[in-house]
């Protein structure tokens, strides 16, 4: 079958290598994929917020299937309009969405069903929210409902952060996201990654994965959509992993169906591994970035035929093969980033490194300006390796970045350093 990939960045390249490689592919294309992904399919043109276009699109080309990577378009309603005219879709309908699309939605399900998360309350009105907040004590977490580019989460540590996060949040300092706000206890605990492939009834993992969300070494600095990962995440040893599965993501999918939006997809669980447990801090309805570029080159099973079962909700006679090895990635990201960037510097030596064995420069923010390959946004490649353990694919990753010459890049050296650490011992 022909296939339509929704997206532009590492996850969409990553993705694109592993539907292309699917028996189940002819041609696939993507809208509007980087260079990276014109390496698997053909690139195009098209407007994305115009649904009707895409569908045009679809008949014109036979498209079998759409995949689609970002959370816009889910939540834009996409998979529904393309479901709807008859084409086949991976993906959360808009209602499902909203499970990454608004935290308030979000935890109601956890409190109705039981699913651990952080105790919160609801708030549209500033004062009513400070006055809770003064009574309630600091550290406290304060998120703005809707999606927010990840700006919308201040962890609070005084009263007089937590209030100012509240009036920019109400005041508009966001948009509508901010209209209303979550208020929550602050969680302790280390962080990992979920990933759960949905049916709309039954769910399957879909591996585990740590990141770095801060710019700098040491995991200092401004937040990022995530400057490295690695995959699998050892803290999620298989009895956590079963008990995420039964107390989170199974209750989650009953929950879902119960409220007549069944979820199909990708669901992601951000968790926070406390001493009672595993705890929800957030969902997203799609595969992270860059965590799908040490997913997917791990995943030995067709990804075609596993997002086809899910689509159709068979879901229940599919096991995944996973490989033994485990995976990370670097992010390459232009000088200034999550600040302002330049684009257009030149970058050589990919081939270089894709000249070692187990080593994937997935393509984030790329273009082509005639011959050569020149940054075009903040994250650029994506260094990812595979290695018989986090500490050997880490040096194999490092081995590849230091083969690329970009003097107009960075990236953290320090990628994996806490699995490392414990894979020492
Ligand atoms: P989110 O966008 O909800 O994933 O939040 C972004 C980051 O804020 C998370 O990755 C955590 O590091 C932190 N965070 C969110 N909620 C909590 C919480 N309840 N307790 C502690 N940290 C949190
Ligand atoms: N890397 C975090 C995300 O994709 O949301």
């Amino acid at each position: 079958m022909n296939i339509l990939l929704i997206g532009s960045g590492g996850r969409e390249h990553a993705l694109a290598r592993s539907l292309s490689a699917s028996a189940l592919c002819q041609r696939l294309f993507i809208a509007p994929g980087n260079p990276g992904t014109a390496q698997h399919g053909t690139n195009v043109v098209l407007d994305v917020t115009n649904h009707q276009a895409v569908i045009d699109f679809c008949r014109t080309m036979a498209i079998g299937f759409v995949v689609v990577g970002p959370e816009a378009p889910l939540v834009a309603g996409l998979v529904d309009d393309l479901t709807a005219a008859g084409i086949k879709t991976f993906g959360p309908s808009k209602a499902a969405a909203q499970l990454e699309g608004s935290k308030a939605f979000t935890k109601d399900l956890c409190a109705e069903f039981n699913i651990p998360t952080a105790a919160y309350r609801r708030f549209t009105d500033a004062e009513t929210a400070k006055t809770y907040v003064r009574n309630y004590g600091v550290p406290i977490v304060v998120k703005a409902d809707g999606l927010a580019a990840g700006k919308g989460v201040v962890v609070a540590t005084s009263f007089e952060e937590a209030e100012a996060a509240i009036d920019m949040m109400i005041g508009g300092g966001l948009g509508a996201a901010g209209a209303e706000v979550v208020i929550e206890a602050f969680l302790e605990g280390e962080e990992a990654s979920f990933f759960a492939l949905c049916d709309g009834a039954n769910a399957i993992p879909f591996g585990t994965a740590q990141d770095h969300k801060r710019v700098f070494d040491g995991d200092e600095g401004p937040n990022t959509g995530g400057m490295g990962a690695y995959s699998p995440a050892a803290v999620l040893t298989p009895q956590l992993q079963a008990r995420v599965m039964l107390e989170i993501i199974e209750p989650t999918l009953k929950g879902m169906a119960a409220r007549g939006m069944p979820y199909k997809g990708i669901l992601y669980a951000g968790l926070m591994l406390t001493k009672d447990g595993p705890q929800l801090i957030e969902y997203n309805a799609r595969l992270g970035d860059p965590e799908t570029q040490v997913l997917l080159p791990r995943l030995n099973s067709d990804l075609v035929e596993a997002l086809l079962a899910a689509v159709d909700g068979k879901l229940n006679s599919v096991s995944l093969n996973w490989s033994d090895k485990a995976a990370l990635t670097i992010v390459i990201a232009a000088k200034g980033y999550p600040g302002t960037v330049e684009k257009g510097s030149e970058i050589r030596g990919i081939d270089k490194a894709e000249t070692l064995d187990d080593v994937i420069v997935f393509h984030a923010g790329t273009k082509l300006d005639a011959d050569k390959i020149v940054a075009n946004g903040g994250r650029v490649l994506n260094v990812t390796a595979l290695g018989s353990s986090i500490t050997d694919a880490q040096a194999r990753a490092y081995d590849a970045v230091s083969r690329i010459d970009w003097p107009e890049g960075f990236c953290r050296s320090d990628i994996g350093w806490r699995a490392v650490e414990r894979e020492r011992g």
